[in-house]
Formats: C-alpha cells, sequence, structure tokens
C-alpha cells in the first residue's frame, strides 16, 4: 500500500519507495566493490529487514546467499536495553565467512551492538552492517556502519518493514505516523 492508502495516520512521509530504491542501488555498487573478492553471507534481521533484504539482495550483481536472525530485545516497553534473546538463530555456519548484516533501522544501535559482537565471536571473517535508516541521535552506543541508506531524525517512522503494533510493514514508503495513532500529542 501507499501512503495515500492511509488517510490521516502518516504524518509525514520522509522517503517514497522510488527514494529508498535508488539509494539501494547506490549501497549496491559499493558493496559489490568491497566484496568484489567473495560475496558475503547477508543476515537478515527479522522482521524489519524483509523489504531491505528482499531489494538489496535483487539488487546486488553477485550471488546473495540470505540467511536470517529473529532476536528480540529484553526490557520495558518500546525502548531498547541491549539484552537481547535469540528467537531464531541462524541456519549458516559463519565460520571464516565475510557476514553482512541487513537492518531495516538502526535506532539506539544496542541490538546491533549485541548482534555484531556475537557474529564475531562465532569466528565470522568480517562482520559489516548495512542499514535503510538511521537515527543519529537516538545512537547511545558507538557502532560502525558501513553502509547507510539514511539519516533520519528521531520520531517515530513506519513502512518498508518497519511496523506499529504489526501493522504498516507492507507500505511501500517510509513515514511518520501520526501521533494520534499511538495517542500521542498531536
Ligand atoms: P535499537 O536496538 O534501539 O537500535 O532498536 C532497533 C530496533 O527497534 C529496530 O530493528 C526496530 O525493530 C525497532 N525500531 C526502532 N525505531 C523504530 C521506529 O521508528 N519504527 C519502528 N521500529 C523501530
Ligand atoms: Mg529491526
Amino acid at each position: 500500500m501507499d501512503a495515500k492508502h492511509l488517510g490521516d495516520e502518516l504524518s509525514v512521509v520522509l522517503h517514497t519507495e522510488a527514494e529508498l530504491h535508488a539509494r539501494l542501488a547506490e549501497l549496491a555498487r559499493e558493496i559489490e566493490a568491497d566484496y568484489a573478492d567473495e560475496p558475503p553471507l547477508l543476515v537478515g534481521v527479522l522482521k524489519g529487514a524483509v523489504m531491505v533484504m528482499a531489494d538489496l539482495a535483487r539488487e546486488l550483481r553477485f550471488h546473495a546467499q540470505m540467511d536470517w536472525m529473529a532476536v528480540s530485545s529484553y526490557g520495558a516497553g518500546t525502548k531498547s536495553s541491549g539484552v537481547v534473546k535469540i528467537l531464531k538463530d541462524l541456519d549458516s555456519d559463519i565460520t571464516d565467512r565475510d557476514v553482512l548484516i541487513v537492518e531495516d533501522i538502526i535506532d539506539s544501535g544496542l541490538t546491533l551492538h549485541w548482534l555484531k559482537e556475537n557474529l564475531e565471536s562465532r569466528g565470522a571473517r568480517s562482520v559489516r552492517i548495512c542499514t535503510m535508516l538511521r537515527k543519529p541521535d537516538a545512537m547511545k552506543v558507538d557502532l560502525e556502519v558501513a553502509y547507510n541508506g539514511f539519516d533520519i531524525p528521531v520520531d517515530f517512522v513506519v513502512g518498508y518493514g518497519l511496523d506499529y503494533a504489526e501493522d504498516y510493514r507492507n507500505l511501500r514508503d517510509v513515514a511518520i505516523l501520526a501521533p494520534h495513532v499511538y495517542g500521542g500529542e498531536g
């Protein structure tokens, strides 16, 4: 669905589907150059990363093997605590492999900080991060992000895989959710 199908539920569209795809194509060219010797294993973080993974993997001009993890952050409410539980682990052995984590959004960075260390501890040759979106002003840890689509403000956004209460993942664009939807101000 598109923003126009959602009436007043969104306050502003930050990035259209076309912008997201164009930026992913640029990132794909960088990734191809950086991994010219051997393609990385793409590791998507469920569920938010499904759209980025689907579009990035098809954009890449080399074999792109995909694996998936599902993690949940312990702690209160919507805020990430940095303590992570694995709900679904990788199917692949990543010993001596170059791993590229594919994410929808980095907010505090705590989840990916934990995940990167976890994958490194399994003997991966390298672990890098590719994210469609990043909220630089929300980041709580120093996290190196090799491939970043767009920096966005510290607002709650939905679409392109990102949900609010499991809805909005199938919105094509990335948009700021109108505060009245989640009982906020405005
Ligand atoms: P972090 O550990 O704080 O970086 O949490 C990142 C995770 O929180 C993402 O993978 C999303 O699942 C979720 N998240 C963070 N910000 C948003 C948002 O604006 N909309 C929807 N989900 C978000
Ligand atoms: Mg996510």
